[in-house]
């Protein structure tokens, strides 16, 4: 079985961290969104990935190299325009065969992975599988109607309309049957060839398609709140690691990861919480589900159920909560202004200040 990540696409829905990079990358737990994807590949005993690579390939590149770190051999397939899912297996034939394959959205996180999945696969035969999940605003996702024995009974591609909360999950396995669906399929009213039109068309033409529901799914809605959610689950389940130095000042409490390089001075942390290689943290409090990047530095500041990326810095500011960070930022204390904010934020940046 081989297995096909998608990797392309411009992230509109996750700016402003998409202007610098892809929507892949955006780390949940100090760690790419897409390694997750990849590790999750390879403990379900998959080794040989096609990485569909569009607008952003440089950076994907730079990010995963050949796979070898990850276990995997990686072929990069590059994908001239963002023209749909299906069109992406079109663009795989060479490199798929005529293995059964995963398809893996490179911007959607499984919490348990996907092994079952794939074992399931394995035993039953199908020519399809699809993921379900029950989400609040089903119109932004691919939607699935099920029949009274759980049969699918209708698809629809991001519906008006949606006829059930049921959105299907960036993770589908398929047999080769596929490659004459996605032949046989027309472009959608978006203009792309929708990969839940060739699922349609496997079951309007006999083949078997079964549905599985998952929970402990996340994608890039674009939401905060489900960001750092996603952030949260993950910080649940680490394990206390510090690699860093801690000063006798400080008091370091549960699940916390400290890599490499980081130093902790005169400051309180209490998991779960990660701080990222080489990031200086000094007088501050970082409370539980933050999740803080590489070389950052927080001086006298107080920050707590937020996800800072690396290269920040913040100084002398305190009450930081629910907030997402991107990298290279500066967050400082006004000097000479008192009881006035002073901003200079990026396009697309969301700020909410105390009243
Ligand atoms: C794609 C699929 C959609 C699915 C979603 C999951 O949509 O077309 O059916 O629900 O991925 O991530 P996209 O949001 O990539 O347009």
């Amino acid at each position: 079985m081989k297995a096909l990540v998608l990797a392309g696409g411009k992230g509109t829905r996750l700016r402003p961290l998409t202007h610098t990079s892809a929507k892949q990358l955006v780390p949940i737990a100090n760690k790419p969104v897409l390694y997750y994807g990849l590790d999750a590949i390879r403990d379900a005993g998959i080794t040989s990935v096609g990485i569909i690579v569009g607008d952003t390939a440089r950076e994907i590149r730079e990010a995963v190299g050949d796979g070898s770190r990850f276990g995997l051999e990686v072929t990069y397939i590059p994908q001239e325009e963002p023209l749909g899912l299906a069109h992406c297996v079109l663009i795989a034939r060479e490199f798929l065969a005529d293995e059964p394959f995963v398809m893996y959205l490179g911007d959607n996180f499984l919490v348990d992975g996907i092994t079952d999945l794939v074992d399931a696969f394995h035993e039953t035969g199908y020519d399809a599988q699809i993921l379900l999940t029950k989400v609040a605003e089903p119109q932004f996702y691919g939607v699935a109607e099920l029949g009274p024995d759980g049969e699918i009974i209708g698809l629809e591609e991001k519906p008006e309309h949606p006829r059930s909360d049921l959105a299907i999950v960036g993770v589908y396995t398929f047999s080769p049957a596929i490659h004459e669906a996605v032949r046989a399929i027309r472009p959608s009213a978006r203009g792309e060839l929708e990969i839940t039109d060739a699922i349609k068309w496997l079951i309007g033409n006999g083949r078997r398609v079964h549905s599985h529901f998952v929970n402990g799914y996340w994608k890039d809605t674009g939401r905060l709140q489900d960001m750092l959610e996603c952030n949260r689950i993950v910080l649940e389940g680490i394990e206390r690691a510090v690699r860093g130095t801690v000063d006798g000042l400080s008091e370091i409490t549960g699940r916390v990861v400290i890599e490499e390089g980081a130093i902790i001075e005169n400051s309180v942390i209490r998991g779960p919480a990660v701080v990222g290689a080489d990031t200086k943290i000094n007088g501050s409090y970082v409370g539980p589900y933050t999740s803080i990047g590489g070389d950052c530095v927080l001086e006298n500041a107080e920050v707590e159920y937020s996800i800072i990326l690396g290269e920040s810095a913040i100084r002398g500011v305190s009450g930081l909560t629910y907030s997402l960070i991107g990298r290279n930022v500066e967050v400082t204390r006004a000097v000479g202004v008192p009881n006035m904010n002073q901003l200079m934020v990026g396009d697309h940046s969301k700020i909410q200040v105390r009243a």
